[in-house]
């Protein structure tokens, strides 16, 4: 707390005999001074913390008034002193009050009075300055967005303003690999607090991340389960009745001595804890004391603008980390609808390539073939005019084998009936011209799967069934499908004879185009839609192919999208 500088500008001293002895034995470094310059330096060297009294003899009254607004601080006081025969004063709004010095108990009682006064201005004043320190605080932290320079600056205002040594900041999270979570009535036991950051004057900190339990019988479960901040005055001897116990781990580690604790949690404006601020060692002139009710009071706002800062800056960070989650996804759905694009393009290059080489061709050869007969028939070459039509008969079957061909090629895709009864169809037809069983479970309905899960899971299973067919020499092939609201789960088990997943080749653009699209094919289709791919196979032990494909809920039909 400042200090009361008293001092008395006065001409002469003469008629205030009595008072300035009175004034000197309550206040024994009174000035008094006769010069205004004197006294201009005195007031204009006040320290921060200081308040002045300066008594002023009535008759000099007029002559320092045209000064006083200069003078227009809180921590002036200006006192007028008269005699009982003073004249009406006319005295400004900055003058504090008129002492007459009558007797010498109606001064004792007025110094008396003055320095209750001095006493709450001074207190009004550090107020003043906390208030202040606290707003300046409080703008930074709604300011700061970054998460870790968040719980920076709320650290070591926690410690600047407390003047502790040392201080931890705690987060609930749901489970070790949570990022932030918030704590009500009875979550203890779900979750858990999560050690974030801490900054110590005397020692380096260099702590893992742990995480801990929420239990009421350590200092900082206790605040986050009560909601109330906790003052010890040393962490190894706490009344028995607060029922916490101080974990020594660090102090172990460190060899560090935790003396005096101030832990108070992070609630925001409703109610919910995110976690918990722990000061350690309250230091004055180097040595610890206990934290004062009033570093209580200060923790507690400041962890509840805290409170609200992280969960803004937390809130910021996940919603960014959605939006880089969207922007992946989308450049995967634009892959994926360039791949299809380009698909449909081959695929149109491909039944035009078909018809030309084919029927097309065949067409002008048939074209040419009749001119021939009419030929032979002017020549009446009957031999050759039979075998001319013979091939003819041949060109026109084939002709008609290829167009069959191109027609079954453009039927509609098997998946249109459903991919359950797709898969039927093609093992059954897998059976009938390999020999192999092929056993079929599933659970699930395909109805609500999209579009493309069904076509992966179709062209993936089909390829297992190709190189079943092609490279495993198998009886028997067990297709495993769960069809579940967050994922589909496929499993196809041949007990073929084996092969080394890590050693097969890497097919070149031309291979793949020779035979299926191959395992790597496979690989690359089930990442493009998130999902995970696993071979497990050896020789002799027959190929596992596992997938598990992630579902991601949309809108459901009818739903109302637009309310
Ligand atoms: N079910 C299986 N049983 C035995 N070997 C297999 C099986 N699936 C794949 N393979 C082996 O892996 C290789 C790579 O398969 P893939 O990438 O589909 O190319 P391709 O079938 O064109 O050879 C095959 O050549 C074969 O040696
Ligand atoms: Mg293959």
């Amino acid at each position: 707390m400042g200090n009361l500088k008293a001092i008395m500008y006065s001409g002469s001293f003469k008629e205030y005999t009595t008072f300035l002895a009175i004034l000197k034995t309550k206040y024994p470094g009174a000035m008094t001074l006769t010069d205004f310059g004197a006294l201009h330096t005195v007031l204009t060297g006040l320290g921060e913390d200081d308040v002045a009294a300066v008594f002023i003899d009535h008759r000099l009254l007029d002559r320092i008034t045209p000064n006083l607004p200069y003078y227009d601080q809180e921590n002036i006081l200006w006192i007028v002193l008269a005699q009982e025969s003073t004249a009406l004063l006319h005295v400004g709004p900055q003058v504090f009050d008129v002492l007459t010095c009558g007797g010498a108990i109606n001064i004792q009682r007025f110094l008396k009075r003055l320095k209750k006064d001095v006493a709450c201005r001074l207190r009004l004043q550090a107020l003043e300055s906390e208030v202040r320190e606290f707003y300046t605080i409080g703008k930074t932290l709604s300011a700061e967005k970054d998460t870790k320079a968040l719980l920076e600056t709320i650290i070591n205002a926690c410690i600047d303003i407390t003047s502790a040594d040392g201080g931890t900041i705690y987060l609930v999270v749901n489970g070790p690999d949570d990022k932030w979570s918030t704590f009500r009535e009875g979550d203890a036991g779900s979750k858990l607090l999560k050690f974030v950051i801490a900054r110590n004057r005397s020692i380096n900190i260099d702590m893992e991340e742990l995480t801990l339990p929420i239990s009421r019988e350590s200092l900082s479960g206790y605040a986050v389960i009560t909601g109330l901040s906790i003052r010890i005055d040393d962490a190894y001897d706490i009344p028995v009745q607060v029922g916490c116990s101080f974990n020594p781990q660090f102090d172990k580690i460190t060899g560090y001595r935790t003396r005096s604790v101030l832990t108070a949690p992070m609630k925001d404006h409703q109610d919910r804890v995110l976690g918990v601020i722990q000061l350690i060692n309250k230091k004055r002139r180097d040595r610890v004391v206990p934290f004062e009710p009033r570093d209580e009071m200060v923790i507690n706002s400041l962890a509840g603008q805290a409170a609200v800062a992280l969960e803004n800056s937390l809130l910021y960070r996940d919603m960014e980390e959605l939006l880089e989650q969207y922007r992946i996804q989308n450049e995967r759905l634009r892959e994926l609808s360039e791949r299809i694009l380009k698909a449909h393009e081959e695929e149109r290059r491909r039944i035009a390539r078909d018809i030309h080489d084919g029927p097309a061709q065949l067409m002008s050869s048939c074209a040419l073939k009749v001119e021939i007969f009419r030929k032979y028939l002017q020549r009446s070459m009957y031999d050759a005019l039979g075998k001319a039509m013979d091939e003819l008969n041949d060109s026109i079957l084939t002709m008609a084998r290829d167009i069959r061909k191109i027609i079954y090629d453009l039927r509609p895709s098997p998946l249109e009936a459903g991919l359950l009864k797709a898969l039927e169809t093609h093992f059954a037809v897998f059976s009938k011209e390999t020999g192999i069983k092929v056993k079929f479970l599933h659970t699930g309905e395909d109805g609500g799967l999209q579009y493309y899960l069904i076509a992966t899971l179709y062209r993936v299973i089909t390829e297992a069934c190709t190189n079943i067919r092609k490279h495993a020499g198998a009886t028997s092939v067990e297709v495993n499908l769960e069809i579940g609201p967050e994922k589909v789960s496929l499993l196809v088990v041949d007990d073929g004879k084996g092969f080394d997943p890590d050693s097969v080749r890497k097919k070149t653009a031309e291979d793949k185009l020779q035979s299926g699209f191959g395992l790597e094919g496979m690989r690359e289709r089930v990442e493009l839609v998130q999902g995970a791919l696993h071979i497990d196979s050896s020789p002799g032990k027959g190929a596992r192919v596992k997938i598990v494909l992630p579902v991601v809920q949309g809108p459901s039909e009818g739903e109302d999208v637009g309310a």
